[in-house]
């Protein structure tokens, strides 16, 4: 694969010249106050931002936040974000307040040398996330009427065939920025001969959106642990009864073949902390995984399952970890994810967090960022990386 870089780009010289970014500003807000509850993703694009900064380019970024419907959509407005960043770099960054329509020209066409723009989220237009080719290619078209070059830098999305990811590099000179080069090349290491034991833990709440890549990586590693929501369909799937938990009865049967053909390597909880409801204050308590009363839910894995989760992640010479262990959000059901995110760290082994509320969750609960090998920003992008699947954005930048 022959993917030009930020580098090359540099080294033509981008002074004066308009650097078209996509970037993954997708953070996650309070559900209350509107703030940004963790910035993560708006740090990781500074080193391409600065690089083009300093480099004198008009830098141009655009980025998705949530999942509006092809229609501005004042909740998922990029404005707080275009504060962070001028915060972070230390310069201010000029809003547009539509995506490609008046004030995105005139903001644009207003950049001085060195400075910085940001677009209203792309998802305010239908044409970002049309299947349609023609609807979507329209869009491009306009997008890229902003830049003489294209830099991806928007890990987190190069699963999607989007217009900004996937049609706009198709129409400029195009190059992979600072934070998709230095996920590829980790993500790579997994997908390649990975030292062993290679143990990956998987949490979060839906089985089927993991289905994927639980089939993908059950030949590849050691031990695959379960937990979050997802491991009360799996322990269903086991005969035992899950009382009001998160259910996929669909996937039931699904979940039975993979433990039959796992050969042992899948392991689940043996243990869970039940609660009355889902609510922070709930009254809650651990129970075995066998007696889970049928009135309550499991929102965390419990303390035996953590020293069995850990005693596996200590062989580990490298760990994979995508999803939460229970609802971390709420301390009574944090001590699951918390536990597994310090085994990780103390294990001796070349470690990847991989995905948006993996590493949120490292960061809330106050963990030491630089004990992990690598904190991805990528959630769906990591896994459909890992499962071998052709990344819509990443094969944009091949050729
Ligand atoms: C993410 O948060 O996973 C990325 O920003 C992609 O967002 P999406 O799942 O809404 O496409
Ligand atoms: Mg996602």
């Amino acid at each position: 694969m022959s993917i030009r870089t930020l580098d090359d780009l540099l080294a033509e010289g981008v002074s004066g010249r308009r650097v078209l970014v996509r970037a993954d500003l997708n953070v996650p807000l309070d559900k209350q106050t509107g703030a940004i509850s963790d910035d993560g993703r708006i740090r990781a694009v500074l080193p391409t931002l600065g690089a083009l900064v300093e480099a004198g380019a008009k830098v141009v970024v655009c980025s998705h936040l949530g999942r509006p419907k092809g229609a501005p959509d004042p909740q998922f407005s990029l404005r707080p974000v275009a504060g962070r960043l001028g915060e972070l770099l230390g310069a201010p960054v000029h809003f547009a307040t539509d995506t490609v329509g008046d004030s995105a020209r005139s903001t644009v066409a207003d950049l001085a040398d060195g400075q910085v723009a940001l677009l209203e989220n792309l998802r305010f237009n239908a044409g970002e996330t049309s299947k349609d080719e023609a609807e979507r290619g329209a869009f491009a078209d306009q997008l890229a009427a902003f830049g003489d070059a294209y830099v991806d830098d928007a890990f987190g999305a190069v699963h999607r065939k989007h217009a900004s990811v996937f049609d706009v590099p198709a129409r400029l000179p195009h190059v992979a920025g600072r934070l998709v080069l230095r996920e590829v090349e980790v993500l790579s290491k997994l997908t390649g001969e990975p030292e062993r034991p290679y143990v990956v833990v998987l949490g979060g709440s839906k089985v089927s959106d993991k289905l994927a890549v639980i089939e993908a990586l059950l030949p590849t590693v050691d031990r695959l642990l379960i937990g979050g929501g997802m491991c009360f369909t799996f322990l269903k799937a086991q005969g035992l009864e899950v009382g009001t938990s998160l259910l996929e009865k669909d996937m039931v049967e699904t979940c039975r073949n993979l433990l039959e053909r796992s050969g042992g390597k899948i392991l689940l909880p043996v243990d869970v902390v039940v609660a009355d409801a889902f609510a922070p204050d709930a009254a809650h308590d651990t129970v075995r995984v066998d007696g889970i009363p049928s009135h309550r839910l499991g929102l965390d894995v419990g303390p035996e399952t953590v020293a069995g989760f850990t005693a596996a992640l200590s062989q580990a010479k490298t760990i994979f970890w995508n999803g939460p262990m229970g609802v971390f959000e709420m301390p009574a059901f944090a001590a699951g994810t918390r536990g597994i995110a310090e085994a990780i760290t103390k294990a001796d082994a070349f470690s990847v967090v991989g995905g948006g509320d993996s590493a949120a969750a490292v960061r809330a609960l106050g963990l030491d960022e630089s004990s992990f090998g690598h904190i991805s920003t990528g959630g769906g992008a990591s896994l459909e990386y890992l499962e071998g699947k052709a990344l819509p954005g990443i094969a944009a930048l091949e050729n």
